[in-house]
């Protein structure tokens, strides 16, 4: 992935940043930040509770959703999408992609949060990390319409909404992560104790 990674940074500079080799150097840069957490979270010890429920597959929907929310993201930025939308009404249906792919972002975090805190017996990092994501949320949207309002002329705030976009999707891939490994592991502990499942 590093190599891949390092072949599309050396497509953005020979081609003048051509958009589409960009966003991929974007969406690329996100995978292997991921795939790093996921071996990082792996690794750590955790204890399963067995009460994950359906929670392993909101984690990883509302990660994709969000994933492609930064994709649109990144083809706005690279393809100066909101400058030219604001300055002469062009490429408005790119800026309006990412605009729309709000609301699907926003269900899926809320929903994810909303799940763990009725999830009953819950580990402590699934908590907080489910916690954690509406958090980011809530900032991202901040930024994301103050970057907006103020028509990209603060770059700071472009910056913040682009690294807000990763620790979303960070954060995520652990919970997602850790939802696994607990219905993994309650899985194995049911074929091993047949009683354990009958009481689960
Ligand atoms: C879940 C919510 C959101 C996520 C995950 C997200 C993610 C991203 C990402 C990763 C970028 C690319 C930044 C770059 O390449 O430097 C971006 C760009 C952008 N986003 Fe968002 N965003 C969200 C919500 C919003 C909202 C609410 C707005 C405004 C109402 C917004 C407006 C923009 C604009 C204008 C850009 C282009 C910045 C530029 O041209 O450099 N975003 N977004």
């Amino acid at each position: 992935m590093i190599g891949f990674q390092g072949v599309l940074g050396g497509l953005t500079v020979t081609q003048l940043l051509r958009f589409d080799i960009v966003t991929a150097h974007l969406g690329t840069a996100l995978l292997f930040f991921s795939a790093m957490l996921i071996m990082g979270t792996a690794l750590l010890p955790y204890t399963s509770t067995g009460t994950v429920g359906q929670l392993p597959w909101l984690g990883l929907g509302a990660t994709a959703i969000v994933y492609g929310q930064c994709l649109l993201g990144g083809l706005v930025g690279s393809r100066w999408a909101a400058r030219q939308c604001f300055g002469l009404g062009e490429l408005c249906q790119v800026m309006n992609s990412h605009l729309l792919g709000i609301v699907p972002a926003t269900l899926a975090v809320l929903g994810l949060t909303w799940v763990v805190w009725r999830t009953p017996a819950l580990s402590y990092p699934l908590r907080r990390l489910g916690s954690l994501a509406s958090t980011w949320l809530v900032f991202q949207l901040v930024m994301g319409i103050a970057t907006f309002r103020l028509r990209l002329q603060v770059e700071p705030l472009t910056v913040i909404h682009h690294t807000l976009g990763a620790a979303l999707v960070g954060t995520l891939v652990c919970f997602t992560t850790l939802a696994w490994r607990d219905a993994l592991s309650r899985d194995r502990a049911a074929l091993s104790h047949p009683d354990y499942a009958q009481k689960a």
